[in-house]
């Protein structure tokens, strides 16, 4: 099997209840190694980029303004297919769908604050990580 690397965000929902080690245990258990990580405030900016995609959609405001209301931690993670191996213990988007077990279905407030966020494909995961981590040479 491929090894991976996918990016994740600890948002500002789980940073500010101190689940930041709570997630983490659940990353690490399913054998994803968390090679990068730094906790920072988003700037505006930052969020309106990072989530230009959804930039027509009717949250984009709102999603913005959670994800700059607080600190998030930002990770690199590695490991077996990476990008499904952290959306399967991600859980669905809206923690009402999510399966027993997963970050979200555990900790997730809601649709919005729903914890974390992991890349959806192995493209964005690089143009994600490239975002964030230009500044460092991951080490695996
Ligand atoms: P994420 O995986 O970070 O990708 C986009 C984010 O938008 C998503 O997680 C949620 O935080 C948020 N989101 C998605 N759908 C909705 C929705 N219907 N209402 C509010 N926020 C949403």
């Amino acid at each position: 099997m491929a090894i991976e690397r996918t990016f994740s965000i600890i948002k500002p929902d789980a940073t500010r209840r101190n689940l930041t080690g709570a997630i983490n245990k659940k990353i690490e258990e399913t054998g994803l190694h968390i090679v990068a990580q730094k906790r920072l405030h988003l700037t505006t900016d930052q969020a309106q980029k990072f989530y230009e995609v959804h930039k027509e959609r009717p949250f984009y405001n709102d999603l913005v303004t959670f994800m700059t209301s607080g600190p998030v931690v930002v990770q690199v993670l590695e490991g077996e297919n990476a990008v499904a191996t952290y959306r399967d213990v991600m859980g669905a988007t809206d923690p009402a769908n999510a399966d027993a077990g997963t970050i979200r279905a555990e900790y997730a407030e809601g649709i919005e604050a729903n914890s974390v966020h992991g890349s959806d494909s192995q493209d964005n995961a690089e143009i994600e990580v490239d975002f964030f981590f230009s500044d460092i040479e991951l080490v695996g």
